[in-house]
């Protein structure tokens, strides 16, 4: 049997699944065998993916379109994972917004949020919970190359992603003890439906698939995985700086990506 699936399975949760990172990740474990529930707002994309793979690998793949924003769809995806025996979360689902802290309307800035913070500490709790009552299991989050210092121009959505970093800091070595391993991924720029969402004009880009292999090959090895080159390129370059270095250093990075907003 494969690694993943002997370690985690039958069933991995994807949230985020139908666009990017999400995608590319569901592509993948359904290749590994794992079945899958994927998670999103957009239910054709989802169903044109439940097609792909049950066609591709004869996997069982159900799908849920829900808003991970709202308490309601959190507690609805809740209930209706209880069905099956899901032994790995992949929580992709996330959003970034890109521009002037001052000019961003507030509503955007909680929404994400709530998306980004609130929604995967309620799913990393639930599901940690569960995955540490059967003894073995695997969680993987999002921060990124910006979740290492403060981002001018995209100040809430790094703080969002310092959030998720340090929470799969904390809680790696509690729930290794209990069997599960958890596994922070920081990519650089990758192409996506993010950076049209984010209103960020990206120049070189990794690939989603390129990351989904990186989490892939990382999940149960490592606590923390850079994917791909330009993600390690970017860190390295940042390495030596001090913490304000770096904060100057992605806000002059950021200033040329962000689009909306009067980012200076
Ligand atoms: N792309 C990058 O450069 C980059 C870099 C570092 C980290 N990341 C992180 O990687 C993760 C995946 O991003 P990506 O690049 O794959 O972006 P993406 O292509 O835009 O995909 C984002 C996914 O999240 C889902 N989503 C967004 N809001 C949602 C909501 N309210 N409820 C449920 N699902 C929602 C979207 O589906 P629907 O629209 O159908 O709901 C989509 O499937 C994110 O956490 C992001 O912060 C991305």
């Amino acid at each position: 049997m494969n690694r993943l699936v002997d370690r985690y399975g039958p069933w991995a949760l994807v949230t985020g699944a139908s666009d990017g990172i999400g995608a590319a990740t569901a592509r993948r474990l359904a290749a590994e065998g794992f079945a899958l529930l994927l998670v999103a707002r957009r239910q054709a994309k989802l169903t044109a993916l439940a097609d792909e793979l049950k066609a591709a690998h004869r996997v069982e793949v159900e799908t849920l379109a829900i808003d991970l924003g709202t308490e309601y769809g959190v507690s609805g995806l809740l209930r209706a994972s209880e069905a099956h025996d899901i032994g790995m979360l992949v929580a992709a689902a996330g959003f970034g917004t890109s521009g002037s802290f001052l000019a961003s309307p507030i509503a955007d800035e909680v929404a994400m949020l709530d998306v980004n913070c609130r929604a995967v500490l309620s799913l990393t709790h639930a599901f940690g919970n569960r995955f540490a009552g059967r003894g073995r299991g695997g969680i993987v989050l999002f921060s990124s190359l910006v979740a290492f210092q403060g981002v001018p121009n995209s100040a809430n959505y790094a703080a969002t992603k310092a959030f998720v970093q340090s929470l799969a800091e904390g809680i790696g070595p509690e729930l290794r003890a209990r069997g599960v391993d958890v596994l922070a991924v920081a990519p650089g720029p990758v192409r996506s439906g993010f950076a049209a969402r984010a209103g960020m004009r990206m120049g070189a880009t990794d690939s989603p698939v390129t990351v989904a292999k990186g989490l892939i090959d990382a999940l149960g090895r490592q606590s923390l995985v850079r994917p791909g080159m330009l993600s390690k390129l970017l860190e390295f370059a940042l390495t030596f700086l001090p913490r304000r270095g770096r904060v100057w250093m992605m806000g002059k990075v950021m200033s040329g990506m962000a689009r909306t907003g009067d980012a200076r």
